[in-house]
């Protein structure tokens, strides 16, 4: 949903101009996860002061806005902390006054970033309106910034708070989900950044080679946290110790040069430093005088205490557009890689082997369970939907499909034996973290699919899958699509290894997972074809359905995803065995139809939804196998490559992606940003 980010700099001298654009391209890289409205705080010209500028629309605004500012974008800063947020809006409208940073007051005493979503806020705001707050927006995260404000004023009677201790006081009061940074005229050139259920990660750039190579979490403090009294009125937290930890200094013991950033993730830091931590949930990390500590809400909580840094994989290049106009287009035409990436030290074309090294340990009690459940939303949900047959066929095991947002209305029945596979590219869709969580809680074995190192879903499941298809940055998801697919294929087929009767099937299908990218790529040659297409054909139509069935069930689901969310044009998957049991009433010679007809046994039953269509005058675009005659001249065809059924899917959803490009062009929508959509969706 929304990105915050945030850069320090300690005694690394900065011109104001060089913060303000570090802040600026951090926010650039995150704009995928929302682009309602962007901003940022930095220090003013004394150190009681903070300035805040804020624009509405996408980050290019608020880059136009500072250049055209008159500040003194000279004024050198040894040490600074400033931070960012782009905004998808969750609470009040796109407008100025609800985009962040919000403030404390009118100075600015507090000011804070935020992530997520507060669900206590309306309480918690009647509180502080009744102590004579007075709110300038309608969001969520400005009663953080307030409440801070209340503590700080209320209960450190001596003036002697940290920072760190003051926040613990304000999260305490939270419900629901956030990433909150935190910045104060009280306590230059400090921040503080914490989470819980949202991500967040932190960035490390020295020159010096660091002592240690993790941060230990600090216990507690002799203060006590403050107890805002607000809506929980307990005693406190309990008087902890002081902590031991040192983090961050330098082998030779001296205070050391040191730059922080944190982001919601790594796409905003790995221009930087590829040395980050990842926060865990109620963790409270405070950077002060270049040392980076972390705190836990609760010492008791039993969550370890070590956050270990680690090194990014991606490279620079992977989030840049390179020659391509978007980012969609790239990640559409980056699929004959990203396939083979997903596959690499995985599959043994020779010996027709399959070893995912994530699952080894688990084989035995997955092949033992009573039923496989998929769980996901969206597109990462048409990959499980699409691999469904195979995986039933290859494993024996019953698999259902689940829809994250209503496997939890429905509060479905999960047992011990059950295994439960999450698949996210992401890894942070709140949906499926939470039905992660509660098929963690009935003792299920939970495994995780995703694209995101360090994201929820891959800490918290039992074991699982990285699908190595690199940074998907436009938000119509493309390339991670048939990442997960062949993921999940490459899973059935490794359980399956220990039926013989499956050889022959598992051989077939390996021998296709090698010849992919070249399918991919001949798909890819047709793009002009499928441009003209667009243009000629369907552009000006207001609808557009998609048939098919068996193992084309989730390429019309998927790619009447594309087209709506890209495109805007109304567009319906339609499982061609349901068209006369209702659909078939749309069809005239003006409705749109894009049937899928390739070689598989229902080739023939898709062949009579065909009659079906043309008997109601409709004019279908057939996406069909190259040099299959069947097809008469009097159809409009767009020609793929036949594989194994199974696989098939993966090639005709390619020219359905390029079409939903292609159309959002002709359209004039902004394609890597398509309206009232955000790409990681952190809210339920
Ligand atoms: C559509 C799309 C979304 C996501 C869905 C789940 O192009 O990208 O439908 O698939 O929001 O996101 P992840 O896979 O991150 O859990």
């Amino acid at each position: 949903m929304c990105g915050i980010f945030a850069y320090l700099n300690y005694l690394v001298p900065k011109d104001r101009k060089t913060i303000v654009d570090t802040l600026v391209s951090g926010l650039a890289r995150l704009e995928y996860r929302g682009y309602d409205s962007a901003g940022m705080a930095v220090d003013g010209d004394d150190s009681e002061e903070v300035f805040i500028f804020k624009q509405v629309g996408k980050v290019g605004a608020l880059r136009k806005f500072l250049a055209e500012r008159q500040i003194d974008f000279e004024k050198q800063f040894v040490s600074h902390c400033g931070m960012a947020h782009t905004r998808w809006a969750t609470h009040g409208e796109p407008s100025q006054n609800n985009s962040h940073p919000h403030r404390s007051d009118a100075k600015g005493e507090f000011t804070v970033v935020h992530n997520g979503i507060i669900t206590n806020y309306k309480e918690l705001k009647t509180v502080l309106e009744k102590k004579g707050y007075v709110f300038e927006s309608d969001t969520d995260t400005e009663c953080v910034a307030k409440l801070a404000k209340y503590l700080y004023d209320t209960q450190n009677p001596n003036q002697n708070l940290s920072f760190t201790a003051l926040v613990k006081g304000v999260i305490k009061e939270l419900e629901g989900a956030f990433a909150l940074i935190f910045k104060s005229t009280h306590f230059p050139n400090e921040m503080v950044a914490t989470r819980r259920g949202s991500p967040l990660l932190v960035g490390v750039k020295t020159e010096k080679k660091l002592k240690v190579d993790f941060v230990d979490v600090e216990f507690g403090t002799d203060e006590k946290v403050p107890d805002g009294n607000l809506l929980s009125p307990t005693d406190g937290l309990p008087k902890l110790r002081r902590s031991q930890s040192r983090a961050f200094l330098s082998e030779d013991g001296l205070p050391q040069p040191i730059e922080f950033y944190l982001a919601s993730d790594p796409s905003a830091i790995v221009e930087h430093t590829k040395r980050v931590l990842y926060l865990e949930d109620d963790d409270i990390g405070h950077i002060s005088e270049g040392e980076l500590h972390i705190h836990r809400l609760r010492r008791d909580d039993g969550i370890s205490a070590v956050r270990s840094i680690q090194t990014l994989e991606i490279e620079l290049a992977a989030i840049m557009k390179g020659s391509f106009d978007h980012f969609m287009q790239k990640e559409i035409y980056e699929q004959p890689e990203s396939v083979v990436n997903t596959m690499r030290g995985r599959v043994n074309f020779e010996s027709h082997k399959v070893t995912l090294g994530g699952l080894k340990a688990y084989l035995a009690t997955i092949r033992r369970c009573r039923r496989i459940v998929f769980c996901a939303c969206g597109t990462s949900y048409h990959s499980c939907v699409a691999t469904r047959a195979i995986f039933e066929e290859l494993t024996e095991i019953p698999v259902s499909v689940e829809l994250a947002s209503d496997f939890l209305d429905r509060k479905t029945p999960i047992f011990r034996d059950d295994v439960c596979v999450f698949v996210s590219q992401s890894g942070e869709t709140a949906d499926t973290i939470l039905a992660l969580r509660y098929c963690l809680e009935r003792g299920a074995l939970c495994l995780g699919i995703t694209n995101t190192v360090g994201s929820s879903i891959s800490r918290e499941t039992h074991c699982g899958v990285h699908i190595n298809a690199g940074p998907e940055i436009g938000v119509a998801s493309t390339k991670a699509y048939t990442s997960q697919f062949i993921a999940l294929v490459m899973m059935a087929i490794q359980l399956s290894e220990d039926r013989s009767s499956m050889t022959q099937r598992r051989n077939d299908i390996i021998d296709e997972l090698h010849k992919l990218p070249d399918y991919i790529k001949q798909v890819l040659s047709i793009d002009k074809e499928l441009q003209k297409l667009a243009k000629e054909v369907l552009y000006k139509e207001k609808s557009l359905l998609i048939m098919g069935r068996g193992f084309q069930n989730a390429t019309c689901l998927e790619g009447a995803l594309k087209i709506k969310e890209v495109s805007y044009m109304h567009s319906e998957g339609i499982l061609a065995g349901e068209l006369k049991h209702g659909p078939l009433a749309l069809i005239d010679e003006n409705m749109p139809v894009i049937l899928i007809m390739t070689k598989d046994s229902l080739y023939p039953k898709v062949q009579s939804a065909l009659q079906q269509v043309t008997a109601r005058k409709g004019q279908p675009i057939i996406i069909c196998n190259d040099g299959d005659e069947g097809i008469s001249g009097q159809y409009k065809t767009i020609r793929v490559p036949q594989t194994v059924d199974c696989l098939q899917g993966l090639i005709t959803i390619i020219p359905l992606q390029l079409l939903s490009y292609h159309l959002a062009v002709l359209h004039g929508v902004d394609v890597d940003f398509p309206r009232n959509l955000a790409k990681s969706v952190t809210v339920e």
